[in-house]
């Protein structure tokens, strides 16, 4: 077999070993007794890193699919939507619900900046919108909305459901759903949960199922209230991504046994690695610190340097895949992930790397650079 490669974009992370043979097991009826066990299982094993009491409900889909489902099941046409939005995943989160017919509203808040709690609570009251939507971390900028503090803030002006994307957040940074009030919380399988692709979570808050009552956007599959029927009943109302559930079922073991907050001080300590080792090279980042994302780092491409190019030796002659920008910072940035399962002399190689490739391409403030140890 082939080395495999040092993947080290955003999602898909790579899997434990054993997750990924757990994957690869038998077809089981998923209308049976063993499926509502995994099922039960799942859901007990999840409902920690939401940091809710409430059901979280495990969706055949990717990350985009519990957006809509989140968005289709508490609002309807013409509701009025802040979208606080810091780069592409938040933009996504508006055109969902412009295509749904909500009428949406969109900050005007630099790619690379946060939204802080002063700004949404003043934005909030603009108009008297039913809803807010936000990203948790926006995996296009790596930035890290401070999303406890921004939903306090806004509870203390107005009343809006608040509607979160967690897709690359929840299981690597620390989600307290409940007491944040936050309404709507989805995550996916392939960032923090050491998981392939096929499977995403929702949770609604009481006021969320409340909304989902009188809600009068169109759906089906994403129709949550079926999904929590079928879930009470140990099933899913569709056939499900088993290989995915399978590996889930194998990966939430581990994470339970390292325990949320070790796994979020982990995650901190390959960020702050990954923004040191980037600084060590003489490279930029897009983000502050204080809002520098702990699951992605994006590192700006200096002048003279064409960021798809040294993606390419990297790819090419060191087998490590690293992301660039999406949208209008396409060509600016490079973005490493450091989700899920982390291997140390993955960064390190992806680093020593990067470092070869940037002298390949004549960017030079690189000579003597250490590149730090990551427990330095
Ligand atoms: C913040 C965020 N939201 C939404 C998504 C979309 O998820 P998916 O690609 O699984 O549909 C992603 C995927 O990278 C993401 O990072």
């Amino acid at each position: 077999m082939s080395t495999p490669t040092n993947l080290r974009i955003p999602g898909p992370t790579p899997c434990p070993p054993d997750v990924l043979q757990a994957a690869a097991g038998e077809m089981i009826n998923h209308r049976g007794p063993e499926f509502a066990e995994l099922l039960d299982r799942l859901t007990v094993g999840i409902q920690p890193f939401f940091g809710t009491d409430q059901e979280v409900l495990i969706i055949s889909a990717s990350g985009t699919g519990a957006m809509e489902a989140a968005i289709v099941n508490t609002l309807s046409p013409h509701d009025k939507v802040l979208c606080i939005t810091v780069g592409s995943f938040g933009d996504r989160f508006g055109t969902i619900a412009e295509r749904y017919g909500a009428d949406v509203t969109r900050s005007d808040i630099e790619w690379g900046d946060a939204a802080t709690p002063e700004l949404v609570a003043e934005l909030i009251q603009q108009d008297d919108y039913d809803a807010l939507l936000i990203t948790h971390n926006e995996t296009s900028t790596g930035v890290t909305n401070p999303i406890g503090e921004i939903a306090r803030a806004v509870r203390a002006v107005a009343d809006p459901l608040i509607i979160v994307d967690a897709v690359s957040s929840l299981g690597s940074i620390e989600m307290r759903m409940d007491d944040w009030g936050l309404d709507a919380v989805v995550t996916a399988s392939q960032k923090g949960w050491l998981s392939p692709p096929g499977i995403a979570m929702a949770a609604l808050s009481e006021r969320g199922w409340a909304a989902a009552e009188t809600s009068t956007m169109p759906s089906f599959y994403f129709d949550l209230s079926t999904h929590k029927d079928y879930a009470d009943r140990g099933q899913p109302p569709w056939t499900p991504a088993l290989p995915t559930l399978y590996a889930m079922d194998a990966a939430i073991p581990l994470l339970a046994a390292e325990g949320p907050e070790a796994i979020f001080a982990r995650h901190h300590r390959f960020a702050s690695w990954t923004r040191a080792a980037a600084k060590s090279l003489g490279l930029e980042l897009l983000a502050e610190d204080r809002y520098a994302s702990d699951t992605v780092t994006a590192v700006q491409v200096p002048d003279g340097i064409t960021g798809p190019t040294v993606s390419r030796r990297l790819r090419e002659e060191h087998n490590v895949v690293i992301a660039g920008g999406q949208g209008k910072l396409a060509p600016s940035i490079w973005r490493i992930g450091h989700l899920g399962y982390l291997d140390e002399s993955e960064f390190t190689a992806c680093f020593a790397a990067l470092q070869q490739a940037l002298v390949a391409e004549g960017f030079s403030p690189a000579e003597g650079a250490v590149i730090p140890g990551i427990d330095d």
